[in-house]
């Protein structure tokens, strides 16, 4: 069922017209949908239950939405996290997650990091390389303690996605070359302070189809068996996120129940317990970023300009991907029509769209971006000295600022014009 519906000729999250939203809040701001989230949490799950795996442990990538609320009600869900800085990590904690249900993933982890996880008792790091299982194996001897650890192996496998979130390529930075991998992980499980416990993957993002991942999942069974055969323990594996989501409305990607299967299929009788961490799946189609049109504006061409008041620096993944979202008026009049979609940012990149046929809007409608609920407002700026996007949370006919809009004027405050200038 979608919670985000046209009631009466206006657009609603579960039961709250959005124009409700924009006269309390402001634009631009995302929306989620907490029924959405509760949902696709859910559905992953089942997902991977149904198939046949055991007991999976499905940590939220929360890069992909670490707003607290949100974190919230995944946690009510029983997911963990997976974490890529102290920052994430400490957001994780704020929102109730157990620590042992923390992965800490990130090619870079600094010292500090590393000694933050260890303090925290996270549940597992997934180490990048020789080098840093070393250093926190030495951390971890200082404080009395043993840091339980994945090591994140590079498959070398093409996960035929946008080249900027592809990770699993040879040449990418991520995880131990695939040739030394079980070397390194001899060597790592002999140290003191690390407790070596399974093997990681994560090859991509907005994966459209399987095949990939099937064959780097391949790649780490083959793994798994070396590494077994030099004698050392793995009892877990790590199968990192990836799966992709349609941002076009007739778009059509692997299911969970295709991915779940696809899963049980190509790990049978590994004896481990499987590890997720599924960040765009769970929270993309959950959000919207809503924005007021400023004006419509006629171009060189018969194709005008429709203007709106959210821009690169609010949802930057059109400038920085070319990615696609769709865009709905809020309040549809039936008509449609060719227009360019863009924000009021003084670049060209402010582009959301060129040409594309679009319920056709004036200067003061409402609109939505569609599924922006992952990697939108946590990759927000305040470039041209815009304010940062505040986030909304709705649940049935209630909702909740879950961040508040930072005004220019704030971020201002923490600049200082050194004395010698006065
Ligand atoms: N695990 C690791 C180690 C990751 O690096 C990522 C994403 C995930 C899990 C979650 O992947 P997902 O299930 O969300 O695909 N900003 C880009 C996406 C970058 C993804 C980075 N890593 C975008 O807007 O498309």
């Amino acid at each position: 069922m979608d919670h985000f519906q046209i009631i009466n000729g206006v657009l609603h999250v579960e039961d709250v017209p959005l124009p409700r939203i924009a006269d309390e809040v402001g634009t631009p701001v995302y929306v989620y949908s907490q029924a959405t989230l509760v949902r696709h949490a859910q559905v992953f799950r089942d997902a991977l239950l149904n198939a046949g795996v055991d007991n999976p442990h499905i940590a939220f990538a929360i890069k992909a939405n670490p707003n607290l609320g949100v974190l919230r009600v995944l946690a009510k869900e029983g997911y963990g996290a997976d974490v890529v800085s102290g920052g994430e990590l400490t957001r994780a904690m704020a929102a109730g997650i157990a620590p042992e249900d923390i992965v800490f993933s990130g090619v870079g982890k600094t010292a500090e990091e590393m000694v933050q996880g260890l303090k925290s008792g996270i549940g597992q790091f997934n180490i990048e390389s020789e080098e840093e299982g070393r250093e926190l194996a030495a951390f971890a001897e200082t404080m009395g303690l043993r840091a339980t650890a994945a090591l994140r192996v590079n498959p070398d496998v093409d996960a035929k996605t946008h080249g900027k979130i592809s990770t699993g390529k040879a040449e990418n930075k991520f995880g131990v070359a695939y040739d030394r991998a079980a070397g390194i992980y001899g060597r790592l499980a002999h140290l003191p302070g690390l407790e070596m416990r399974g093997l990681a993957i994560h090859i991509g993002s907005q994966m459209s189809s399987l095949e990939p991942l099937e064959a780097a999942i391949g790649k780490l069974g083959a793994l798994i068996r070396d590494v077994r055969a030099s004698g050392n323990n793995v009892t877990h594996a790590d199968l990192g996120g990836g799966l992709g989501v349609p941002y076009q409305r007739d778009a059509v990607l692997p299911t969970p129940e295709d991915y779940g299967a696809m899963v049980a299929r190509a790990t049978k009788g590994w004896d481990v317990r499987l590890m997720f961490e599924p960040g765009r799946v769970i929270c993309g189609n959950a959000g919207v970023l809503l924005t007021r049109v400023i004006r419509v504006k006629a171009s060189a061409s018969n194709t005008p300009f429709v203007i709106v008041d959210a821009a690169m620096n609010d949802l930057a993944r059109p400038a920085l991907y070319d990615a696609w979202h769709d865009f709905d008026a809020v309040a549809p009049t039936g008509q449609t029509g060719a227009a360019h979609i863009v924000g009021p940012v003084c670049e060209t990149g402010d582009t959301f769209a060129m040409g594309r046929e679009i319920d056709t809007v004036a200067a003061n409608d409402l609109a939505v971006f569609r599924t922006a609920g992952a990697y939108g407002a946590t990759m927000a700026s305040t470039y041209n000295s815009r304010g940062l996007v505040p986030e909304v949370l709705v649940s049935g006919d209630r909702f909740a600022v879950v961040a508040e809009r930072i005004m220019p004027a704030t971020i201002l405050d923490a600049e200082h014009v050194p004395d010698w200038l006065d």
